[in-house]
């Protein structure tokens, strides 16, 4: 998972897991390209209507998914089974490139008898090739890893290049949802949306507060215990975006130190994956060798 560590029970055989929740699956998704809500809705609501599964969750009847959305990192699939379970009429589509939490999404699917969920184990490199030309409804970013180096900026999910491959596959007024633990991302994801011509519905310092609807992430809760405040971006497509506007998006992928605050000494909570770099700022700081604490930031 990036620079984050899975914890697996002793007894986790991936590829006994994977095969066990296969029918939540999708292995080959770009077969599907243009065609998710239709062509995965009939196989369901007919299983779904089985009287020996009363559990299931109802399908739509006429025989097509109204709409379909994205949870790109979808991790262990609390956040898609959530949003799937209450909104039946809707396929709900998680991501990630991590297989034991493919496996993991799965096993929550399966066990939900959702009818409305799948994961797909593939890259957000592969989006378009999976997904036709407005054919989402939505993309929500929960706690994506945050690839604070200058060097990894063009893996985050939020940089502008990521941005504009997700304009082309929304369909009019979605949305693209970040939420995350770290106001560095958050304030540097602000200057990418921006860059790739999105407006904004709302950003927030307390989705949780300010946004209530969303269901919890894995991450959300074990961060929420650490003290972490959930920070959000909520955004639409808006005219193209001229090639000095998304330039001046590439132009602002630096070290996420950046947008630390100057006084580290007033931080309660340390962002997922700044740990080291906070830890060395704050000892370089009381050793006074930096002037600043961004001051060797812009090196990474
Ligand atoms: C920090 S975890 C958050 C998981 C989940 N959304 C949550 O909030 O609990 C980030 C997830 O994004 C996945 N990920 C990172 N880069 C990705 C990419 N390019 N495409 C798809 N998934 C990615 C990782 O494997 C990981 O599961």
């Amino acid at each position: 998972m990036g620079q984050t560590h899975i914890r697996t029970p002793k007894n986790f055989v991936l590829e006994e897991r994977l095969e066990r929740y296969a029918d939540a699956i999708e292995v080959a998704p770009e077969i599907y390209r243009g065609s998710w809500a239709a062509a995965c809705a009939p196989v369901r609501a007919a299983s779904a209507a089985t009287a020996d599964d009363p559990a299931a969750s109802p399908a739509p009847a006429a025989g097509t998914f109204d709409a379909v959305y994205l949870d790109l990192g979808c991790g262990k699939g609390a956040y898609l089974a959530a949003c799937a379970a209450r909104d039946p009429r809707s396929l709900y589509l998680g991501m990630d490139t991590e297989p034991i939490c493919i496996a993991y999404a799965a096993q929550r699917i399966v066990e939900n008898r959702l009818k409305n969920a799948l994961v797909l184990p593939r890259s957000a490199e592969s989006l378009a090739r999976i997904f036709a030309p407005g054919e989402l409804a939505g993309i929500t970013l929960n706690f994506p890893t945050p690839f604070p180096k200058r060097k990894y900026a063009g893996k985050r999910l939020v940089n502008v290049d990521h941005l504009l491959a997700y304009r082309a596959l929304l369909a009019p007024d979605a949305r693209v949802t970040l939420r995350t633990d770290s106001q560095p991302l958050r304030d540097y994801a602000l200057t990418q949306f921006e860059a790739a011509g999105y407006a904004l519905h709302w950003v927030s310092d307390d989705v949780r507060a300010e946004h209530p609807g969303h269901p919890e992430t894995e991450y959300e809760a074990r961060l929420a215990a650490q003290g972490a405040a959930v920070y959000g971006i909520c955004a639409t497509p808006a005219a193209a975006p001229t090639p000095a506007q998304i330039q001046a998006g590439r132009d602002a992928e630096q070290s996420l130190a950046e947008y630390l605050p100057r006084d580290l000494g007033s931080l309660t909570y340390v962002p997922l994956g700044m740990e080291g770099y906070v830890v060395n700022a704050r000892n370089r700081m009381a050793k006074g060798k930096a002037a600043t604490p961004n001051s060797d930031a812009r090196a990474r």
